[in-house]
C-alpha cells in the first residue's frame, strides 16, 4: 500500500525516527514517500492509503508548521487513514497536548485513526533520541501491518 510520511523535525530526531520507519515499511513491502512539512503544500498531498504525521511539542503544544499544515490539509482518499508521532522531553505529561491538537485537527478531516499515536521521548531538547526507540518503530510497523490485514 501507499504510505506517506511527513514530518517536521527541528534537530533531526523525528527525521531519523521517520527515515527508520520508512526503511523497515519498505522492507515490508509498502511504497513510501518520506517527506518534511516544509518540501510540501498540504493542498497537494500525493495520495496514500496512509498517512503518518510527525512532530514535536514546542510549550506544551504541537509546533506551528505541523498545526498549520494539518489544517490546511485536503485528503482526496476516502478510505484513507492516519498514525500519529510525537517526539517530546516527557511522553507521561499530561500538561503537552501535542498528539491530541493533531488529533483534533484531523477529526474534522476526511480521514480515520489507523492506531493511537506514539510518543517518542528524546533525552534533552536537541536529542537524542531515548535508547529503543527503534523497537516502538519495529512495533509501530507491525501494528500498521495487522491493521491492514483486518
Ligand atoms: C522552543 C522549544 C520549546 C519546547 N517545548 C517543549 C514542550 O513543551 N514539551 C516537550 O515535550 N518538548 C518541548 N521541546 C523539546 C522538543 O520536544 C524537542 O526539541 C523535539 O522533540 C526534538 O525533536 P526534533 O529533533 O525532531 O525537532 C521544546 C523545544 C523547543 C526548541
Amino acid at each position: 500500500m501507499n504510505i506517506d510520511i511527513i514530518y517536521e523535525s527541528k534537530y533531526g530526531n523525528g527525521k531519523k525516527a521517520m527515515m527508520y520507519l520508512e526503511t523497515i515499511l519498505r522492507k515490508k513491502g509498502h511504497s513510501v514517500q518520506l517527506m518534511s512539512v516544509h518540501d510540501i503544500k498540504p493542498q497537494s498531498l500525493p495520495e496514500a492509503d496512509l498517512y503518518i504525521f510527525s512532530a514535536p511539542n514546542a510549550f506544551g503544544k504541537i509546533v506551528r508548521s505541523m498545526r498549520k499544515f494539518l489544517d490546511k490539509i485536503e485528503i482526496k482518499n476516502q478510505s484513507a487513514h492516519y498514525i500519529l508521532v510525537n517526539t517530546c522531553l516527557n511522553p507521561a505529561s499530561s500538561q503537552d497536548k501535542g498528539l491530541e491538537q493533531m488529533e483534533e485537527i484531523l477529526r474534522k478531516k476526511n480521514i480515520s485513526k489507523l492506531s493511537e499515536g506514539l510518543k517518542l521521548k528524546v533525552i534533552a531538547i536537541k536529542g537524542p533520541l531515548e535508547s529503543g526507540y527503534e523497537k516502538k518503530l519495529d512495533e509501530l510497523a507491525q501494528t500498521i501491518q495487522s491493521s491492514l490485514k483486518k
